[in-house]
């Protein structure tokens, strides 16, 4: 009872404090310097992309994370509604949430939500975030209960021994070997932008490697490419104008264009990062150690028959765009000269673009690339992809409809 109590009195204790700095939020109009660095450190730590559903409203939540075979955990509602979203929290309870993992009531959030990244933020940064998360319309929206193992509320305490084993670290002093830019870059990278989340193996607690960290990895079913200095498979043979291009456009002439995940991370947050600080990062990024990527899985010949069916399709339904070797047709994104999805063998990001296609936002509009799920079966689809290992990729092209339904399954499809 007393408990409960006091939880009670902190939440009316709360939702009065809220109201208050709700409106000296909004009287200080949402020019305030503020609200901009909010916006900022908003979008470096690409909080919308995860927290909007399909066709949802912006910060609304409702994004489904598959976590095979546990379970879906939804992202929940950020936006300033005090029922279903986070109106009614303090500054300290937000700041707890995104830098430790702890929402009020002692609810220990899945690593789903990347804090021990975020946790490299000071607590000003993410305050930062939440006055501008504040000036955003309030959208009712209830977040759909999660299921497996994450419908069960006990289920939470595991957390606890996972945040003791590969928790969030509280500081993250600069390291005075390197220089200032550097350890600009290192923040961004590792903290707000956690590009290992989707790009390090994970160790057997789901936590992204050390040991072998930047070699590539598969998130939501796509791989995440080798991004150490490795030259054989990683950015080794990338120059910083190619960084440059590749992470503020989407494409690269001679690296090709980025699709599906990485299409969204460029979409919705790199490519707003000052000249400044995307400099900064790709110095970092450079100074990687070269790791090998785990052995993919190739197959050990080409099926001519299924190539020669791709290529009788391809005319008709990529060439449109993409010309015949690849060179691409009134848009460089439709450029595939060097492109990693186009050679590598296991074919896993061609199969998953041909079956979800792509989209990417630029500074002129939307470019997108679109699916093949509909009017051309799996073979057909096996048969298109074949064809540009073959011709564009010049790899061995053995793909069948098996490879394509692990990568769909593995995709959540
Ligand atoms: C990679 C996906 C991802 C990114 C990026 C992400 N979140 Fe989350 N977030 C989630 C998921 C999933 C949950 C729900 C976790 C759970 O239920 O345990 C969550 C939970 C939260 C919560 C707890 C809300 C509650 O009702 O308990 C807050 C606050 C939050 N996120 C804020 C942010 C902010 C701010 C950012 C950007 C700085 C951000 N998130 C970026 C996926 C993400
Ligand atoms: C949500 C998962 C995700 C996150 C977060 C992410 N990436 Fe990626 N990244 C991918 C995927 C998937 C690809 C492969 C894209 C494709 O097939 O076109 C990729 C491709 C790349 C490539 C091209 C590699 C190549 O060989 O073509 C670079 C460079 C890269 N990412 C850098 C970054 C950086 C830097 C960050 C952090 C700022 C980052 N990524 C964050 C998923 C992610
Ligand atoms: C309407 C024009 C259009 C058509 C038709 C089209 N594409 Fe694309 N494709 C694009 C654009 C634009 C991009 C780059 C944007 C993106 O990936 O988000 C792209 C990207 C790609 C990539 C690179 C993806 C990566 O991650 O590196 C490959 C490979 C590709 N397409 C193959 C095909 C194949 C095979 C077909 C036919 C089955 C096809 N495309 C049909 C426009 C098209």
């Amino acid at each position: 009872m007393f408990s409960l109590r006091n939880f009670l009195f902190s939440v009316a204790a709360t939702t009065v404090l809220c109201a208050v700095s709700g409106l000296s939020a909004r009287a200080e109009g949402t020019n305030s310097d503020l609200v901009k660095r909010g916006e900022y450190l908003t979008r470096m730590s690409d909080c919308q992309v995860c927290h909007t559903a399909k066709d949802g409203q912006p910060f609304a939540g409702g994004r489904p994370f598959n976590v095979k075979p546990f379970g879906t955990i939804y992202s929940p509602n950020l936006t300033p509604d005090k029922e279903t979203g986070i109106g009614g929290w303090t500054d300290d309870q937000f700041v707890k949430a995104v830098r430790e993992g702890v929402s009020p009531g002692w609810k220990h959030l899945y690593p789903a939500m990347v804090y021990p990244d975020y946790a490299r933020m000071t607590p000003e940064d993410v305050k930062a975030i939440r006055a501008y998360l504040a000036t955003l319309a309030p959208v009712h929206k209830e977040k759909p209960a999660n299921t497996g193992v994450f419908g069960f509320g006990p289920a939470r305490v595991t957390m606890v021994f996972w945040n003791l084993l590969n928790g969030p670290a509280s500081s993250w002093p600069d390291d005075p070997k390197h220089s200032a830019n550097w350890n600009r870059g290192r923040f961004i990278v590792e903290g707000p932008g956690h590009c290992q989340e989707c790009h390090s193996p994970r160790t057997l607690t789901m936590a992204p490697s050390t040991s072998n960290a930047w070699a590539g990895n598969v998130a939501d079913g796509w791989l995440a490419y080798n991004i150490s200095s490795d030259k054989q498979d990683g950015l080794g043979n990338w120059s910083a104008e190619d960084l440059t291009s590749y992470l503020s456009t989407g494409h690269a002439p001679g690296h090709g264009t980025a699709s599906g995940p990485m299409a969204e991370v460029i979409s919705h947050s790199l490519r707003f990062l000052t000249k400044e600080d995307m400099a900064a990062a790709i110095e970092y990024i450079r100074s990687l150690p070269p790791r090998a990527s785990a052995a993919i899985k190739a197959p050990s010949s080409t099926d001519q028959s299924s190539v020669m069916r791709g290529e009788a399709m391809f005319d008709g339904a990529c060439a449109g765009c993409h010309l015949r070797d690849g060179e691409g047709r009134n848009t460089p994104f439709a450029d595939l000269t060097g492109d990693h999805t186009a050679r590598a063998p296991d074919g896993r990001n061609l199969l998953l673009l041909l079956k979800q296609g792509s989209n990417l936002e630029t500074e002129n509009g939307s470019v997108f690339m679109p699916h093949f799920g509909h009017g051309y079966d799996d073979q057909n689809v096996v048969d298109m992809a074949n064809f540009v290992l073959d011709h564009v990729g010049k790899t061995k092209a053995g793909l069948t409809q098996a490879d394509l339904k692990k990568f769909m399954e593995e995709a959540g499809e």
